[in-house]
């Protein structure tokens, strides 16, 4: 009989002792911010489905950014919406394109700034897809080409770290290849490596105007019953030369983040998408659950899975709850 000589609870007794026994960390290091970008000066359009989210133009975005690093965030993702787009999703890889644009200002007035750009086509195309589409698919091969293209119109604009999150087979390796010939070999890949065909990503295609037009994505997107499989598509990304791995969505896939982060010693990012943010903002508007408190719980479980760093859109406001007076 243990008990009464072990007393789980002594470690319990007081704040300090807590945080001197606590197992896991969160720094605003870790937390990088997805931002929305379009043409156009002093836009800063609310996003229904993800309050306190905003499509902005550069000017904007520029003083976001500014805000975010004096929170202690000093790193974002950014997704591009075009003023057009075509069949092929050509604004995606222009020299002058929203994004591209974007890196520059943010390059030339945030110098401390990391910036990561989400590389997929699915914000470009009309038909709203992730690649370009042959008989009424989407073609692997022929996206792997353009992905190349924005990747590298991304690296030349300033990006630090291409994210591609578009699921096409071999797309870390044919990046890493064109960002090489192309001289920039010191940019980084983060591959959103394991991406599951989620129903999370609701309010996001609202906030990047990117639903597809026919069909879903389940056949490029992973497929939600599967684990093994996250491993498989990790050691590829891997081998094709990604820097960090990423799990997407991150609340409903703990497990996975914990199977990746026990099966390879690369960063793992795990990103906590729209649908996970805006279902605990609806909550909190109707006082059903205290944001503050849940959203740092959903921060902490991310972490313990094994996440290294978590993008979320509580970014911001998780670094000034941290700075002011933790969990
Ligand atoms: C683009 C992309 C998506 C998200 C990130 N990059 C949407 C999708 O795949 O449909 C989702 C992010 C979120 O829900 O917060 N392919």
């Amino acid at each position: 009989m243990k008990y009464p000589k072990v007393r789980m609870r002594r470690l319990r007794k007081t704040g300090i002792l807590r945080d001197m026994t606590a197992e896991t960390e969160l720094r605003p290091d870790d937390l990088i911010m997805p931002l929305f970008v379009k043409p156009g000066k002093g836009l800063k359009d609310e996003i229904p489905s993800m309050p306190g989210n905003f499509q902005v133009s550069p000017d904007v975005l520029v003083k976001q950014c500014a805000s975010l690093i004096e929170s202690g965030v000093k790193s974002v993702i950014l997704f591009g919406i075009p003023s057009t787009k075509d069949a092929k999703g050509s604004e995606g890889y222009a020299d002058d394109g929203i994004v591209q644009t974007a890196i520059r200002e943010l390059r030339a007035k945030v110098p401390d700034l990391i910036i990561c750009t989400d590389v997929c086509l699915c914000e470009y195309t009309d038909h709203g897809h992730c690649g370009v589409i042959k008989d009424n698919e989407v073609d692997n091969d022929a996206t792997l080409e353009l992905l190349r293209k924005i990747a590298i119109s991304h690296a030349k604009a300033g990006a630090h770290v291409i994210a591609p999150s578009d699921m096409m087979d071999g797309r870390i390796g044919a990046i890493r290849e064109a960002l090489d010939t192309e001289g920039f070999s010191d940019t980084s890949i983060m591959a959103y490596s394991a991406k599951y065909a989620s129903a999370f990503y609701g309010p996001f295609r609202d906030a990047a105007e990117s639903p597809p037009q026919f069909g879903d994505r389940k056949g490029y997107q992973m497929d939600i019953r599967n684990a093994r499989e996250a491993v498989r598509e990790v050691e590829l990304d891997l081998d094709e030369g990604a820097d960090i791995v990423m799990v997407k969505p991150a609340l409903a896939y703990l497990d996975i983040i914990k199977t990746v982060r026990d099966n390879c010693s690369a960063p793992v990012a795990a990103y906590n998408v729209s649908g996970e943010f805006s279902m605990v903002k609806a909550a909190a508007a109707q006082g059903w659950l205290d944001e503050k408190a849940v959203a740092l719980e959903i921060l902490y479980s991310i972490k313990r899975a094994g996440a290294d760093l978590i993008i979320t859109y509580w970014a911001k406001d998780a670094a000034e709850w941290l700075r002011n007076s933790g969990p």
